[in-house]
């Protein structure tokens, strides 16, 4: 039996919004093929020429602009200074049914009832960019009874994962590099402090996870449409079969994102490369085989792992 213990705190609000000031960001997400089509295959199914829809956070205008292509007219809102390139962008680009407003979503009142919201407010760990507060919060102010929302249903994930090899990172103490043993720090007091709650994770990028060792379970699933914030449960213990063998390297956290229509965003480590980012939350459980049973608890809100058991068979 091994024994790890971590936790992780959420980024605050304020600095995720002021991330999104950063011009690159929104270079990268329209840079994301995988996300552009999605999205714009879902509008195209799923929105109405009768609709009225809000973009939640329009960024650069890119989903209000889709949306106007389809619907009746769309209220595209952000509550980011940058909100002046969407603007600029749709008005320049004739979309003539676009209304661009600067305002925080919980601040919004739209002048119609809604029949639709689209977002693109998920965070690498799904709910770290605030999605749910913001989303249900909408919705109940102004979605018509039967509205919709793209995307809708929302799958969290965290499961035990190998790294590629040059992709690992060891903890410093395991080192014994070139003759050198850092073994010798296992039990100094100095090193234990390092240690806070964000030291245990790090994050990857698509291609580094050779494999994933279970078969994948949501933490939560939930429907955006219908989910109360009081149905999120705090914390989720999960069991996992390991099903192939491997180097215990990390538990990898991944969402997807599904659109009625069919379309599903996922950023499962070893599906096609989004813009997004896998937290790992690191473990040094050496190698496990299949049958042995891997014990941990999640909690979902402000992201955070916790006593990690593994029962080997
Ligand atoms: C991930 S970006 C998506 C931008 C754009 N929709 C896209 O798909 O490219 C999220 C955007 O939501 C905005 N945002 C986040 N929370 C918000 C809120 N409560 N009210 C209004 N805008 C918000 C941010 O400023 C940011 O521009």
């Amino acid at each position: 039996m091994r024994n790890v213990r971590w936790v992780r705190s959420l980024l605050d609000e304020e600095q995720d919004r002021r991330s999104y000031m950063r011009l690159f960001g929104h270079e990268v997400m329209l840079a994301d093929a995988v996300r552009m089509e999605a999205y714009e295959t879902a509008i195209h199914a799923e929105v109405r020429p009768t609709d009225v829809v809000v973009d939640l956070g329009t960024g650069t205008g890119i989903l209000a602009y889709l949306a106007g292509r389809a619907a009746r007219h769309v209220y595209a809102i952000d509550a980011s200074d940058f909100i002046f390139a969407a603007e600029r962008v749709l008005r320049l680009n004739a979309a003539r049914n676009v209304t661009v407003i600067q305002t925080d979503s919980r601040r919004f009142e739209p002048p119609e009832p809604v029949d639709v919201i689209v977002h693109e407010q998920m965070g690498g760990e799904l709910l770290n960019e605030g999605l749910l507060e913001t989303i249900v919060d909408l919705r109940d102010r102004a979605l018509r009874p039967g509205g919709r929302i793209l995307p809708r249903h929302m799958r969290l994930y965290a499961e035990p994962v190998s790294l590629r090899p040059d992709s690992r990172v060891p903890f410093l103490t395991d080192q014994r590099l070139m003759g050198l043993d850092f073994g010798v720090l296992r039990d100094d007091p100095r090193l234990t402090c390092l240690r806070d709650e964000r030291y245990w994770w790090r994050e990857v990028q698509t291609g580094e996870v050779d494999q994933v060792l279970s078969d994948p379970q949501p933490l939560v699933a939930f429907d955006l449409t219908s989910i109360q914030l009081r149905d999120l449960p705090v914390t989720v213990d999960a069991t996992r079969t390991i099903v192939k063998p491997g180097a215990l390297d990390a538990l990898a956290v991944w969402f997807e994102a599904g659109f009625d229509s069919g379309p599903v965003l996922t950023t499962h480590p070893l599906a096609p490369r989004t813009h997004w980012k896998n937290a790992l939350f690191r473990l040094a459980g050496g190698g496990v085989a299949g049958g042995d049973v891997l014990r941990y608890r999640v909690r979902v809100g402000a992201l955070g792992i916790e006593d990690v058991h593994i029962v080997s068979v």
